[in-house]
């Protein structure tokens, strides 16, 4: 198969990489000619564990290259995938998809042949037909069936959810689209995981709804959590022991901060909307959006009573800044929100994380200054605060952190310490929903 890539972001270039490694022959393409000079010279412009590998090997086979020749592309192609950005649209939440129907019309004016368009841009329920009639519109000879293929990665490991999902969700309104798709997963679907055929607009909703539910998984955890903490229950056992339950299952329920990044708040955000213009609102996911909202800015609550009442002046070292490991993405971190309440409240804030320092530098507000290390970041703060669970944070050295701290107090956001190995050390220890731990942690990894 020849596949056309429109868009070599994230998605585009996790997807042109990984069906490459299949052995189809896919052109990325991408407006901006920085990126594509950056991926042609073999820098990825992202972190994704194992991307550069995997772009370098299939780019020296010849079967992924990268352009800006969107035309050529288009026209080379059996298949054309839409990865562009839908972002939401400022000031109603809407997803704003200005970049999907310009790649629509840029589609129509190249195509030759018979061309399944497809969208994996996460896209709201009814765009599959909006990018028909464009393309009809702007070019009636044009040969083409659009499909929705929502993708289902993510970040940090994108490329075993690609090779390994679940499932594959394919919504088609025209029969001469299913051999296509089947060929275009043909290794997956050779090894027998379910390829799900529907119609368009179920497809569209099938992401959002998935999304939305597993983020008001997270949320119904954390103020679980919350309930935790003033009835003194473990909310690792609360989650271990309904997890087993196979009707809600172990997975998506450690609680935390909050959930960020790329996807779940602009997801939920544009269900939200969609649905309010349906007239049927889905007020489970409106009050999920509120309350993981104010909750990244009220975890910050954690840090002051942790430190006596009081953050005036007093100096706390964040450990981990991007909305989860392994990736440098800080888009909606709940760490955004923490440092900006602590700033607020008079506190002086040194932060470490290794991989997002970069893109936080221009989000955190004026004043944060960054560390190299975990330990210089910890080097005379009254209090150190795990936000983002990075594996370099899972086994700290408690004792010279005791040493070149001013105070012994760790905010554990993430549950990654137990009490007891802490306390031990001397520090005072605050986690979410675990006012007093004692045996955590055996049920919890039962469900896992
Ligand atoms: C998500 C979906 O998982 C993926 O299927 C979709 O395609 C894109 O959105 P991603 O945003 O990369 O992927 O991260 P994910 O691992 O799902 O975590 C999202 C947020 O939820 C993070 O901030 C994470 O810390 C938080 N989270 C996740 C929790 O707080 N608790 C959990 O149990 C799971």
């Amino acid at each position: 198969m020849r596949i056309a890539m429109i868009g070599s972001g994230y998605v585009g270039l996790v997807s042109g990489a990984c069906f490459a490694d299949f052995g189809h022959d896919v052109h990325c393409v991408d407006k901006a000619a920085d990126k594509i000079e950056a991926l042609n010279a073999g820098r990825i412009p992202i972190y994704e564990p194992g991307l550069e590998e995997l772009v370098e090997r299939n780019a020296k086979a010849g079967r992924l290259v990268f352009s800006t020749d969107i035309p050529r592309a288009v026209a080379e192609a059996d298949v054309v995938f839409i990865a562009v950005g839908t972002p939401s649209r400022r000031g109603d939440g809407h997803a704003d998809l200005s970049y999907v129907y310009s790649a629509a019309r840029e589609i129509a004016a190249s195509v030759t042949g018979f061309t399944v368009v497809v969208t994996k841009s996460t896209v709201p329920v009814g765009t599959g037909d909006e990018v028909d009639r464009i393309i009809a519109e702007t070019n009636p000879k044009a040969d083409v069936t659009v499909v929705s293929n929502p993708e289902f990665l993510r970040e940090g490991a994108a490329i075993d959810d690609f090779k390994r999902p679940d499932r594959i969700v394919v919504g088609i309104e025209n029969e001469r689209a299913r051999p296509v798709m089947e060929e275009v997963y043909r290794p997956l679907y050779l090894n027998k995981a379910p390829l799900i055929f529907t119609d368009r607009r179920t497809s569209e909703l099938i992401k959002y709804a998935a999304n939305a539910f597993l983020a008001m998984k997270i949320t119904f955890i954390n103020e679980i959590a919350d309930l935790c903490e003033q009835v003194g229950a473990n909310v690792q056992e609360v989650a271990g022991g309904i997890g087993l339950d196979n009707r809600i299952g172990g997975k998506f329920l450690h609680a935390g901060p909050g959930y960020g990044g790329s996807c779940f708040p602009k997801d939920t955000l544009a269900l939200v909307k969609t649905a309010q213009d349906a007239g049927a609102p889905i007020r489970l996911i409106e009050t999920t959006v509120a309350v993981n909202d104010q909750r990244k800015r009220l975890m910050a609550r954690k840090v002051v009573a942790a430190c006596g009442g009081e953050v005036r002046g007093k100096t706390v070292a964040i450990l981990g800044l991007t909305f989860k490991p392994n990736t440098d993405d800080m888009r909606d971190a709940p760490s955004l929100a923490i440092v900006q309440a602590l700033v607020d409240l008079g506190a002086k804030v040194k932060a470490y994380d290794p991989e997002g320092m970069e893109h936080a530098k221009g989000m955190l507000p004026p004043g944060v200054t960054f560390a190299d290390g975990p330990y210089t970041a910890a080097e005379g703060a009254d209090a150190l605060a795990i936000v983002t669970e990075w594996n370099q944070f899972r086994a700290l050295d408690f004792r010279r952190l005791k040493e070149i701290m001013k105070a012994p107090v760790l905010i554990d956001f993430r549950n990654i310490y137990k009490r007891e190995e802490v306390a031990r050390h001397g520090f005072t220890y605050a986690g979410v929903g675990r006012p007093k731990d004692g045996r955590a942690g055996d049920m919890q990894a039962a469900a896992e």
